[in-house]
């Protein structure tokens, strides 16, 4: 049996055994109390026994961590926080754990826990995250399967840099004396991809609808709680859709990813709520329902260069003008005090976005998206596609971007193209979003950051 099974069969006096690791284990005169966990619920189960066990003495010693089988009787507790207990009549001590188990009964911070990431899945805090993580990616599965999208596994290793912002890993092969030979293997210079963008492009000019969802890797060295080196994206990509249809499936997604985890993640979403962040269930049924709203890059810089005139907010940066690239803080100020609520902001100047974005007929702003949400920032960035071949051609030529290099995407425009929109969802954003955790550290299994590589 799992100790999720006992949740859901609450019998009293039904005979149960199970399998689960030593949280805590109290002696007490009368009788003595182990509370378990195996993992499978953020629930524990309290175990009771007593000197009646043959092994009682062992028993009585057993530490934190350690792994149990447990034989006992279901008993009813109707009036107390855990629905049950467990009256031992059995208990075999499997493994047993040494002294300085790290994770003693005590509080640890998020700070501690990171260094022992081998181990801190096992606390409730990364019980819960790791979760609704998982509970998260299924969910973005299942919408787009719903939709008729087709999944797509797009290249890990590439020659091109889709975001055209430098940000690449190498891949290298080691000649005898461990010295990297740069363009060896495949004749050319590869990378990690940054975004699986341009190849699903191809494909949805195949099936219409295909989505990503995979790792992506970025050299930036930027040191902030929002990114990671190796972090996984969502990037669907829909032939015939325009920004708006874009935005659209951008607000209907999250909506249903809000709503699959409140469902099956209530108990995480709860515990966590005391955890990292006071209402944070209300917070996702609000989000899953409520309406976003819309803003352009220009009513952005006219709302922010307000604020600052009239003295509401001092940023780092206050000289907001068209053109800026806007930061972390102005974008938070945007939806955490101005709008309080997901904002999307379009249409931006094309000079700070990427170079396959649709030039409007302003000729100075681009057909992006990104959706800024209050705690995070940004949460996704999209755009229309830029689908005129010698449109593309001149915004590689100005962001000296090689197009030989890329004349297979380019060619795209050649073969028959009408109009493409897409969008690559942060997936450890999301669920950062979703547990309320405050650095992305703590919602990646194993993070790899700049000057950190371990596990
Ligand atoms: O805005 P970005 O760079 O967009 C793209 O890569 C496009 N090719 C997407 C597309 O249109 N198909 O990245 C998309 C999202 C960001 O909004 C952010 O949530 C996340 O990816 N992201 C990161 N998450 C963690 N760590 C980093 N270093 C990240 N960089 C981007
Ligand atoms: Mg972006």
């Amino acid at each position: 049996m799992e100790i999720k099974d006992l949740y859901q069969d609450l019998k009293n006096e039904q005979m149960v055994e199970f399998i689960a690791r030593v949280r805590s284990n109290r002696d007490g005169k009368k009788v003595s109390f182990l509370v378990l966990s195996d993992g499978t619920t953020i629930h524990d189960v309290q175990v009771v026994y007593k000197a009646d066990l043959k092994n009682y003495h062992d028993v009585s010693r057993v530490r934190v961590g350690s792994i149990l089988a447990v034989e006992g009787v279901m008993e009813l507790t109707p009036t107390r926080d855990q629905p049950f207990e467990i009256k031992a009549t059995n208990i075999e001590i499997l493994d047993e754990a040494i002294p300085d188990y790290p994770l003693q009964k005590k509080e640890h911070s998020l700070e501690f826990l990171r260094e022992i990431a081998q181990l801190r899945a096992r606390t409730k805090t990364f019980n819960a995250i790791f979760r609704i993580r998982s509970l998260a990616a299924f969910a973005i599965h299942k919408f787009f399967q719903q939709e008729n999208f087709v999944y797509v596994n797009t290249p890990i290793i590439t020659s091109n840099d889709a975001e055209g912002a430098g940000e690449e890993f190498g891949v290298v092969t080691y000649d005898q004396n461990h010295k990297p030979l740069i363009t060896d293997f495949f004749n050319k210079k590869a990378s990690l991809t940054v975004s699986g963008q341009l190849n699903a492009e191809a494909f949805a000019q195949a099936f219409k609808k295909v989505y990503t969802f995979g790792p992506t890797f970025r050299a930036e060295s930027s040191f902030t709680s929002r990114h990671a080196s190796e972090f996984w994206m969502i990037e669907p990509e829909v032939a015939f859709n325009d920004l708006s249809a874009n935005i659209d499936l951008i607000e209907r997604m999250l909506k249903f990813v809000f709503n699959d985890v409140l469902i099956n993640g209530l108990a995480e979403l709860t515990f966590l709520a005391t955890v990292n962040e006071p209402g944070l269930v209300e917070k996702i049924q609000t989000l899953s329902t409520s309406k976003y709203v819309i803003n352009t890059y220009e009513e952005v810089i006219e709302i922010l260069s307000q604020a600052v005139a009239e003295k509401k907010v001092n940023f780092e940066n206050n000289k907001i003008s068209f053109g800026l690239d806007l930061g972390t803080e102005h974008e938070r100020y945007l939806c955490e005090v101005v709008n309080q609520c997901p904002t999307f902001v379009i249409n931006y100047p094309k000079e700070i976005k990427a170079f396959y974005m649709k030039l409007n007929s302003d000729q100075k702003t681009v057909g992006a998206v990104d959706l800024l949400v209050p705690g995070i920032g940004e949460l996704v960035g999209g755009s229309q596609r830029e689908d005129d071949y010698e449109q593309l051609l001149n915004r590689c030529e100005a962001l000296k971007i090689n197009p030989t290099d890329l004349s297979w995407y380019l060619d795209l425009r050649r073969f028959g193209y009408y109009k493409s929109s897409g969008f690559g969802l942060g997936f450890e954003r999301l669920v950062m979003y979703l547990t309320g955790t405050s650095n992305i550290r703590d919602v990646l299994p194993f993070p790899r950051t700049p000057k950190n590589l371990l596990f």
